[in-house]
């Protein structure tokens, strides 16, 4: 069974800015490289392929493009992980994972019932991150992803399984 989450996938452009932003933090620990950096949406774990094929996403697609303006460092320091966050949550991020819970549970799924807390990991294997607020970042979210998690002796790897763009209101006829 894969290892399957939803996530925002940072194009090229993103991801370099995203790594500079992480190196002019100084962030401590082992960085995420660069090819790695996402923001789960919803995190599903193992799922059998019969059960995610049955999971409906058009609701989620219907959510406009919208721009996320992460602004924060901080950390999980039993996760041992520092990230990227925004202060504020666009309605659009929300309504999108909310979709995207209710598509799951619809087919079956379980997915993580914790309350969604956006971040964006940039380090792991780090004590102590010191909150801090940084330039604002803005991110241009058009789609959204379904990503495989690989765990290797090299650490994780991901690979894009399917991706759905969000639907412009204007382009719906
Ligand atoms: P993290 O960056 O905070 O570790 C792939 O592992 C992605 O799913 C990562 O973004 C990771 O978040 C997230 N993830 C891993 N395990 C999870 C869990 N049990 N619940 C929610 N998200 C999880």
């Amino acid at each position: 069974m894969a290892r399957l989450f939803f996530a925002l996938w940072p194009d090229a452009a993103m991801r370099a800015q995203l790594d500079a932003a992480r190196r002019a933090l100084n962030v401590p620990g082992r960085p995420v490289p660069a090819r790695n950096l996402h923001l789960t949406l919803v995190f599903l774990g193992a799922v059998a392929a019969e059960k995610i094929a049955a999971v409906d996403v058009g609701a989620a697609t219907r959510v406009p493009p919208f721009t996320l303006v992460l602004d924060r460092l901080g950390g999980f320091p039993h996760a041992g992980v520092a990230w990227l966050a925004p202060s504020r949550m666009p309605a659009e991020l929300a309504a999108l994972t909310d979709a995207l819970q209710r598509a799951c549970r619809a087919a079956g799924l379980d997915p993580d019932p914790r309350p969604f807390a956006p971040h964006l990991s940039i380090a792991r294997k780090i004590r102590d991150v010191i909150p801090a607020e940084m330039a604002p970042l803005p991110w241009k979210v058009t789609d959204f992803r379904l990503v495989e998690s690989m765990r290797g002796a090299a650490g994780s790897g991901y690979r894009v399984r399917a991706c759905w763009p969000l639907i412009c209101a204007g382009s719906m006829g």
